[in-house]
């Protein structure tokens, strides 16, 4: 019985995931290297300084801490620019209903995210209001697929991680529910999200 559900952010609620890649792809092409969606799958639920990390391993390219860091800004410069334009039309199809859904039966929301982006994302779409409590990147140290962000989430829910559902779009996310010993409903590619409880392609199919 789902007591709280535990909603992943980009990619799960709302189409960052595509903004994300395309301000990798654009750096690795800075430094002439190709970056593909096969690659990118590695980034999905990883942290910013990690997904640097994957990305110049992928390159074949090691910096000093300086460069380092400003490679990491200057993607996150870019990728801001692309959400600073969201509008709460982009939230994924069946996502705000399924949220609305899930409150009026009485189970707790919240958001699991590695993004220090997520209340930032959460106002412009205008669903802040439908999450009881909010875990980002800004509160947590240990990375996808560590189960950190879930167990917190569960905590500040007041909930046994067992008692809620996770909904996570990443394989290192999926990984990272599974850990926290929550069920996993994976939206995506079967294929990818192999350890899932349960894989849909969007939240649309249980909306309604
Ligand atoms: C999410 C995304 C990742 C992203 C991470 C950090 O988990 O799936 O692709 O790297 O958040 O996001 P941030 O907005 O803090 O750079
Ligand atoms: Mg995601």
């Amino acid at each position: 019985h789902m007591k709280g559900a535990i909603f992943d952010l980009d990619g799960v609620i709302v189409d960052t995931a595509k903004y994300h890649y395309l301000a990798w792809k654009a750096l690795a092409n800075r430094l002439g290297f190709e970056f593909t969606e096969a690659h990118n799958e590695r980034l999905k639920g990883v942290s910013r300084v990690e997904s640097l990390r994957i990305l110049l391993e992928i390159g074949g390219i090691e910096v000093d801490e300086q460069t380092f860091n400003e490679m990491a800004e200057s993607k996150n410069k870019e990728y801001v620019a692309s959400i600073a334009k969201l509008q709460p039309e982009e939230i994924l199809p069946g996502a705000k209903a399924y949220l609305q859904q899930l409150r009026s039966q009485g189970v707790k929301i919240a958001l699991g995210s590695a993004s220090k982006n997520a209340e930032f994302i959460l106002s412009k779409l205008e669903i802040a209001d439908l999450f009881d409590a909010v875990i980002d990147g800004n509160k947590v140290s240990k990375a996808k697929p560590d189960p950190e962000v879930f167990v917190s989430a569960s905590v500040a829910l007041g909930l046994d991680p067992k008692d809620c559902v996770v909904f996570e779009d990443a394989e290192a996310g999926v990984q990272a529910g599974k850990a926290a010993g929550s069920k996993v409903v994976g939206i995506g590619s079967p294929e990818i999200l192999r350890e899932a409880d349960l894989v849909i392609a969007g939240l649309a199919e249980l909306a309604g």
